[in-house]
């Protein structure tokens, strides 16, 4: 099982948090958005892990990222040359995945969620695709699925103005290698992108195994701006381990959970719960 993560584009919606960087190198909790998406890969044994990069942004993206080692992968970079939709982003990274099973994963999500029973079950089943799914408020902002009281997908709408139901598409895809046969047939949407969502529609209507599962813990798509601020109390609220690495003067103070970096010092304060200093 090989993955990609998505980290291409152009970030417009995060200006101007984007306007000198990429989006998926924003930090939460003083770590890079996209890293929590290899971690996340990493702790479900896949290690073979392609970044999709931008011209813009990508040279950004390798010098910070490296080659995985940190992350006990091995980390390949694949160029889209234009964010001409995230179907087209798996046609150019196809000689990186050649025919293996995988799992597509977009760079600016978030997800509590543990990978592992998804693959299984995508496994053991031998589906051609598996999509996560969360009830949002606001479907029209995504991907939309409609599946029955089996699993499985009856239809995908990307971006509908009248949504057949609140179950959005989040950005954890499983796919077998005839996603790419999908791909091939589809055309560039109203918006000029090729959808994985139409890929994923193409398969269904040749009656391909098409499945989709609720994610039951938070997920969180900051792509957009408020939702960052969200993730931050989020990621602290949930993963921060207090740790102290740097140094802390006799007149300060710890309390609770509090995470200081290695090189960091702390003078005269006083620092409470939930924080974490680089
Ligand atoms: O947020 C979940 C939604 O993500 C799904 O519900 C939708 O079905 C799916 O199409 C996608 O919609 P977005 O409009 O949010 O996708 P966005 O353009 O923000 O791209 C998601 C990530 O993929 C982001 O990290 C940038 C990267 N990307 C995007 C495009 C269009 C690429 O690497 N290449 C691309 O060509």
């Amino acid at each position: 099982m090989k993955a990609i993560i998505l980290s291409g584009g152009r970030g417009t919606r995060l200006r101007p948090l984007t306007y000198t960087g990429a989006k998926q190198l924003v930090p939460v909790a003083n770590k890079p958005i996209l890293w929590y998406g290899v971690e996340d890969l990493v702790a479900a044994g896949i290690t073979d892990i392609g970044i999709i990069i931008s011209p813009e942004t990508g040279a950004e993206v390798k010098a910070k990222t490296g080659d995985g080692e940190r992350f006990g992968a091995q980390i390949s970079y694949i160029l889209q040359e234009e964010p001409a939709g995230l179907a087209h982003a798996v046609k150019v990274a196809q000689p990186f995945l050649q025919d293996s099973p995988f799992v597509m994963y977009l760079g600016d999500h978030l997800v509590q969620s543990d990978l592992n029973a998804f693959l299984d079950e995508f496994k053991t089943k031998h589906l051609d695709a598996l999509t996560l799914l969360c009830e949002v408020p606001n479907p029209t902002a995504f991907g939309v699925a409609v599946m029955d009281d089996r699993g499985r997908v009856l239809k995908l709408v990307e971006k509908p103005k009248l949504p057949p139901s609140n179950l959005a598409l989040v950005g954890i895809y499983l796919f077998d290698a005839t996603i790419h046969q999908a791909i091939a047939q589809i055309q560039p949407s109203a918006r000029g992108e090729l959808e994985i969502t139409d890929a994923i529609q193409y398969l269904i209507d040749q009656d391909r195994r098409v499945e989709a599962r609720k994610i039951q813990g938070w997920w969180l798509d900051t792509g957009k701006k408020d939702v960052l601020l969200e993730a931050n109390r989020v990621i602290l609220d949930t993963c921060l381990v207090g740790e102290i690495r740097g140094e802390v003067d006799d007149t300060s103070q710890i309390i609770g959970r509090v995470s200081i970096g290695a090189g960091s010092t702390i003078k005269k304060s006083t620092i409470r719960v939930k924080v974490a200093i680089g």
